[in-house]
This record gives C-alpha cells, structure tokens and sequence, in this order.
C-alpha cells in the first residue's frame, strides 16, 4: 500500500478529493495531512475524514524537521494540494520524483513566486486569454518549473470574472489530480 501524505496551506478541497479516492481505490492511502497554517480548513477536513494533520511552521520545513517526520511515517509520495511554500532542496533531494504539486494554470504561463489561487485567476482574466486550465508537475527547488506530469484545459469566457474562473479550474481540479496521482502510483511498480 503505497503511502501518501498531502501537504496543503488552506481549504483543502483536493486534500478532500484525493483522500475520498483513495479510500475507494486501496492502491494507495493518504495516511497524513501535513500542514503549516494553524487555521487552515483542510485541518478540519482531515478532521472529518480521520485522516491524521501533522502541523509544523517554516523554520520547521527548512531545518529537516518536516523531512525526518515524512521519513519516519514511511511516506512514498508526497503530494502539495495548495501548499504555498516553496520546497526545499534538501527535502526535493531527500524525495526524487517523489513530491508532486497542482498548479491552477497551463504553466509555464501563470507561474512562479506569488502566482498562487486568486491571483492566478485575476492574471489569467486580465490578460484575456481564451483558455485557462491546470498543471500537475514534479515538485523541484523552484516554484512551479518542475517536469509536467499532465495538463487539462478549461475555455476562459469573456465573461468570467476570477471566482467563475477559479470554479471552473476548481472542478478540472477536482476530476483529474486524484486519478493521475493513481496512475503515477501504478507506476511505481509496487
Ligand atoms: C488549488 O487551486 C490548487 O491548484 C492551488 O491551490 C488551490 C488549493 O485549493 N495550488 P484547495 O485548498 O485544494 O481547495
């Protein structure tokens, strides 16, 4: 049973998805919701879904702290659903192909420090771009710029405001990131 932990910084929808799917498909299990926002909501999801939440702060992510407690709960995949953090290399190092993020746009536009959830939407709207959508991808030590994984697309209308966007996103979200995170852990051969 290949063992996953989600690291999430808020509401934890995906956290929520990928957890549900996994309880339907035991190929995998997400036995640990690591967060580093003390009021984040996808600590009361983890909650509801007993599911266990390991908090930790910043310094605790850059000193190995973070890394030594994934380890000793025999994590083999670590997936980031709206972590806002940037990962550090010696976690990266620590993880080969092993850590994976979902982006909600078609990177390598839309990316990068501070393009995260609203502003990303905002961004995408103000540039009126036709099609907006979401990247899965290998985590690296910088935001974003690991290799793709997958991309699924969305239309953006000329209505939209960035919340109609970000719901949209949202349910590409929602459909695909538990069943390529299945896929990749088929993979693994185990
Ligand atoms: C998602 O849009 C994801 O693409 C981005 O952060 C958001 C997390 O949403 N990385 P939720 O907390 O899973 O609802």
């Amino acid at each position: 049973m290949v063992r996953i932990a989600v690291l999430a910084s808020g509401s934890g929808s995906n956290a929520q998805r990928l957890i549900e799917h996994f309880a339907q498909h035991p190929v995998a299990r997400v036995v640990l919701v690591g967060c580093d926002q003390p009021e984040a909501g996808v600590l009361q999801r983890a909650w509801d879904l007993g599911v266990p939440s390991y908090l930790f702060n910043g310094a605790q992510l850059k000193d190995g702290t973070v890394q030594r407690e994934l380890q000793g709960q025999h994590i083999d995949l670590a997936v980031l659903a709206g972590f806002m953090r940037l990962i550090p290399a010696s976690l990266v190092k620590a993880f080969p192909q092993r850590i994976v993020n979902i982006h909600p746009a078609l990177l390598p536009k839309y990316g990068g420090k501070g393009m995260y959830g609203h502003h990303v939407h905002e961004a995408v709207v103000a540039a009126k771009e036709k099609e907006s959508g979401i990247t899965i991808h290998y985590v690296n030590e910088r935001y974003d710029e690991g290799e793709h994984l997958f991309q699924a697309t969305c239309p953006v209308l000329p209505e939209d405001t960035p919340e109609t966007l970000a719901a949209r996103i949202h349910e590409l979200e929602h459909a695909h990131f538990p069943v390529v995170i299945e896929q990749l852990v088929d993979a693994f051969g185990r």
